[in-house]
């Protein structure tokens, strides 16, 4: 049984009074029921936003991560900076760093790896366009970001390994993917974690949903079999909508 998972990516937006008010109002529902909740705020605020949720069911993530220990990277953060701050999550991968950061996939490879030598545990984000969904590419463009994510990497390196789906299309956009159209991205990645690192291993691993997550769609997604939770951008801003969402992932899952 995978336990729900519900991401909230605050991206590029909060200041550090809003940050952690917000922060503050998530940590005082517990939910009733079993799903983990974390966020993702902007580096700059994951200190002041650790001190809101401490002691509170909250986890902190980052949104990215460097894949060097330490050095001469001017403006990077370290996986053992994160920790030191209290992160326990990294979003990796995220299309917005694909396509408007220019990262690759050998380059989050190597950050998945630094981020399991750390101990931190990775959330790979993959998805597809909508050119590439329109061309019928959606299939081979996961299979690629997999595959080059996660190269080299074995299943018992990757216990901690949490993955998103993200259409491009979807992201911010207000046009969810379908119900029915995440279901078959997901079974499709779990059945090429099952090829390559056995049925045991894709079993475990959670697959969350996102672009476009509201708390009005959140049920609906989550009651497929193979949506284990969402990540979230827009609507985990404000804590009554991100609320909505982890209610969401605990009425899909009872
Ligand atoms: P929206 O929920 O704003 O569409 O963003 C999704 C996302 O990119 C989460 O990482």
């Amino acid at each position: 049984m995978r336990t729900p998972f519900v991401a909230g990516n605050w991206k590029m937006n909060m200041l550090q009074s809003t940050g952690v008010e917000l922060a503050k109002a998530l940590a005082a529902v517990k939910p009733a029921g079993q799903v983990e909740v974390a966020v993702c705020p902007p580096f700059v605020y994951l200190a002041s936003v650790k001190q809101a949720i401490n002691s509170s069911h909250v986890k902190l993530g980052a949104q990215n991560v460097y894949f060097e220990a330490k050095g001469a990277f001017t403006g990077e953060i370290s996986c053992e900076m994160l920790k030191d701050v209290g992160c326990e999550y990294v979003i990796l991968g995220h299309s917005e760093r694909r396509h408007i950061l220019g990262e690759n996939d050998k380059m989050i490879n190597a950050k998945v790896k630094a981020a399991i030598g750390a101990g931190l545990k990775p959330i790979l984000c993959v998805g597809e366009l909508l050119e590439e969904r329109d061309a019928n590419k959606t299939e081979s463009v996961i299979e690629t970001q997999l595959t080059g994510g996660l190269e080299g990497l074995t299943a018992d390196q990757l216990k901690t390994l949490v993955i998103a789906y993200e259409p491009v299309w979807a992201i911010g956009t207000g046009r969810t993917a379908s119900p029915e159209q995440a279901q078959d991205v997901h079974q499709f990645i779990r059945n090429w974690l099952t090829g390559k690192f056995g049925n045991g291993f894709a079993q475990s691993v959670r697959i969350q949903y996102g672009g476009s997550v509201k708390g009005d769609n959140a049920e609906q997604l989550m009651s497929k079999p193979d949506v284990d939770g969402a990540l979230v951008g827009g609507a985990s801003l404000k804590a009554d909508d991100f609320l909505k969402i982890i209610d969401g992932a605990l009425a899909a899952k009872k």
